[in-house]
C-alpha cells in the first residue's frame, strides 16, 4: 500500500526544520548506503548521529504519534530515528531496494524495514525533477508532495528519486518496523479500520459495531507482533 499522510509537520515545523538544517554539516549520502545502493546513490545526508538530525528527528516523531492516519496505516512497532537528504545539482538515487535489517547506530537494537516513509521539507515549485518513483503490482507511481507531507510505502519495492534539474529537494526519510510484517494484512486492516471509522459516524449505536471492532482487535491479536 501507498499512502500519503498530510500535513505531518506545519509550515513552520517545516521553517524551523530548515532553519536548523542550513547549519548542520551535510555528507555523501553513501556513508549509509548498502553494497547494490551505494552506486545507485548521490546525494548529500547529515549524519545520523549529528546533533541537530536527533534534535528535528524527535519533532518528527512526536509529530508521527498524533497523525492517526499514519498510526492506523503503519502500526508501527518501531521507528528509525528520521535522517536528513538534500538532492541538487542533478543529483539522483536510481533504483534500488532498500536493506531489510538495519542496525540502529549506538545500540545493540535492530529493526526490520517493513515500510520507508519521505516526509518532503521542500515545496514541489522549489526544484524541478526530484520524483520518487514507486514500483509495485500495481505500475510506477510519481510522488513529490507538498512541504510537510509524508508517503509511506512498502520497503520491498524498487524505487528511485529522480534528477534534481533545478533548485534542491530537501527531505526527511525513515523506516517502520510494523506490528504486521505482511502489507496485504497491514492494508485489510487499515481498510476496516476506515470503514468502522465511518460506520461510526452514521451508525453509532448498532450493536453489529462492537461485533465489527471486536473483528479488528481479533485479527490483530492473531497477527500482530508486539
Ligand atoms: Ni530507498
Amino acid at each position: 500500500m501507498l499512502i500519503q499522510v498530510p500535513a505531518v509537520l506545519t509550515p513552520e515545523q517545516v521553517a524551523q526544520c530548515r532553519q536548523a538544517l542550513d547549519q548542520a554539516e551535510w555528507v555523501d549520502g553513501r556513508v549509509t548506503a548498502g553494497h547494490q545502493s551505494e552506486r545507485a546513490k548521490d546525494n548529500m545526508q547529515v549524519p545520523e548521529e549529528h546533533p541537530i538530525a536527533r534534535r528535528l528527528g524527535e519533532v518528527i516523531l512526536a509529530a508521527l504519534e498524533r497523525k492517526a492516519l499514519f498510526i492506523a496505516a503503519a502500526l508501527p512497532l518501531k521507528v528509525s530515528a528520521p535522517t536528513f537528504n538534500r538532492y541538487q545539482g542533478k543529483q539522483t538515487y536510481g533504483t534500488h531496494i532498500d536493506g531489510s535489517i538495519r542496525q540502529i547506530p549506538g545500540s545493540r537494537e535492530r529493526i526490520r524495514t517493513d515500510l520507508s516513509a519521505t516526509l518532503f521539507l521542500s515545496a514541489p515549485e522549489e526544484y524541478d525533477g526530484g520524483d520518487l518513483m514507486i514500483e509495485d503490482t500495481y505500475g510506477l507511481h510519481r510522488v513529490k508532495l507538498p512541504a510537510g507531507d509524508l508517503v509511506l510505502y512498502p520497503a520491498a519495492s524498487l524505487h528511485r528519486v529522480e534528477p534534481v534539474t533545478r533548485g534542491a529537494r530537501l527531505a526527511s526519510f525513515f523506516w517502520i518496523q510494523s506490528m504486521i510484517r505482511d502489507d496485504g494484512q497491514r492494508t485489510l486492516l487499515l481498510d476496516l479500520d476506515t470503514s468502522i471509522q465511518q460506520l461510526n459516524r452514521v451508525v453509532p449505536d448498532n450493536p453489529a459495531m462492537v461485533q465489527l471492532t471486536g473483528v479488528y482487535h481479533n485479527l490483530m491479536r492473531q497477527w500482530a507482533e508486539v
